[in-house]
C-alpha cells in the first residue's frame, strides 16, 4: 500500500491522527521536499522534529528523485507499506494525481489521508472559497524570461467578479545555468517569492499589457506563513502592500474580486 499523507500547513503536529497511525505502521517514509518544505522551516531541525514525532526515519525526496525514481518507490509499495508525506493536502496546490495514476497502473494500492492546504486554509482571510476563480502561479521573472500568461486568467476572474489566489514561486535545489552547461550540477540557494516581488511583477505586466485586470489601487490580501502560529495577513491596495514586510516564507497573494458584506466585514480586520 502506498499511503499519501497530507501534513497540513503548520508544523509537524498538523498531521491527522489517522495520518500518524499510517506513518507509524509503514516500513519506509518518503517526504516530498521540493514544493513547500519551506513552510515547515526547511532546516534540518524541521525534519528532525518530524522524525522524532513519527518515530521513523524519513527519506527526503527532492524534485529529481520524485521525477526520476518514482517507479522505484512504487515498486517498494507493491510489497510493503510505504508512506509518501506531502506538505499541505495531497491534492492541494500541487496535485499528486500523477503519482496516484502511476501507482494504479502498476497495481499498487493507494490510500490518501487528507489535511489542510493553502486551497482551503486561505478561507481564513474571509473571502468565500467558492467565490475564487482559477488559481494562478507567478514565476520569478529573469532578464530573458518574463512569462505573463497568468494575466489573462486574472482578467477573466475579475470580469466574473471572482477572487484570484496567486501562488508564488519557490526555487529549491535549482541547478545553476552555468553548472548545467558544464554537465555537473551545482545548486542555487533556495529562494521564495515575497508578496512585494509578486506585486511589482504584476504591476509591470499590467503596464505592459495596458489592460484593465487590476491596478495599483486594486484591493489585495498578502498572506505569509498561512496556518502557522505567526501567520500574517494584510489587506490593502496593491501599491500599499508593496512596502509591507511579510517576513519569512511562504507567501501568497489574493487579488480581491467583488465582495459581499460578510466578506467585507472580515476583511476589515486585516486592513492596514
Ligand atoms: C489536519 O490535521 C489536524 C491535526 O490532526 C486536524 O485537526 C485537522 O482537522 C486536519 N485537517 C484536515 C483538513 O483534515
Ligand atoms: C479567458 O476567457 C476567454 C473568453 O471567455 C477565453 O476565450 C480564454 O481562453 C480565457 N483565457 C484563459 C487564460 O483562461
Amino acid at each position: 500500500m502506498l499511503y499519501i499523507v497530507g501534513l497540513g500547513l503548520g508544523d509537524e503536529r498538523d498531521i491527522t491522527v489517522r495520518g500518524l497511525d499510517a506513518v507509524r505502521s509503514c516500513s519506509k517514509i518518503y517526504m516530498e521536499a521540493y514544493t513547500s518544505l519551506l513552510s515547515l522551516g526547511l532546516d534540518p531541525t524541521a525534519l528532525a522534529n518530524l522524525e522524532k514525532l513519527y518515530g521513523k526515519e524519513i527519506t527526503v525526496a527532492d524534485r529529481e528523485m520524485v521525477e526520476e525514481r518514482v517507479d522505484q518507490v512504487l515498486l517498494e509499495a507493491a510489497d510493503a507499506d510505504i508512506a509518501f508525506l506531502v506538505v499541505g493536502d495531497p491534492f492541494g496546490a500541487t496535485t499528486h494525481t500523477d503519482l496516484v495514476v502511476r501507482a494504479k497502473k502498476m497495481g499498487v494500492q493507494v490510500k490518501v489521508i487528507h489535511n489542510a492546504s493553502v486551497m482551503n486554509a486561505i478561507g481564513v482571510c474571509g473571502l468565500q472559497l467558492y467565490r475564487y476563480g482559477e488559481t494562478i502561479s507567478i514565476p520569478f521573472f529573469t532578464e530573458e524570461w518574463r512569462p505573463d500568461s497568468f494575466y489573462e486568467k486574472i482578467q477573466n476572474n475579475s470580469r466574473l467578479g471572482l477572487h484570484t489566489l496567486c501562488l508564488l514561486d519557490i526555487r529549491v535545489k535549482e541547478p545553476t545555468w552555468e553548472s548545467l552547461a558544464r554537465g555537473k550540477k551545482v545548486y542555487e540557494p533556495p529562494r521564495f517569492m515575497t508578496v512585494n516581488t509578486a506585486i511589482s511583477q504584476l504591476l509591470e505586466v499590467e503596464e505592459a499589457r495596458g489592460g484593465s485586470a487590476y491596478g495599483r489601487s486594486t484591493l489585495c490580501i498578502g498572506v505569509a506563513r498561512l496556518g502557522s502560529d505567526d501567520q500574517k495577513i494584510v489587506a490593502g491596495p496593491m501599491e500599499k502592500l508593496l512596502d509591507i514586510d511579510f517576513g519569512p516564507p511562504l507567501h501568497c497573494l489574493i487579488i480581491v474580486g467583488e465582495t459581499h458584506p460578510l466578506e467585507e466585514e472580515m476583511l476589515e480586520f486585516y486592513k492596514m
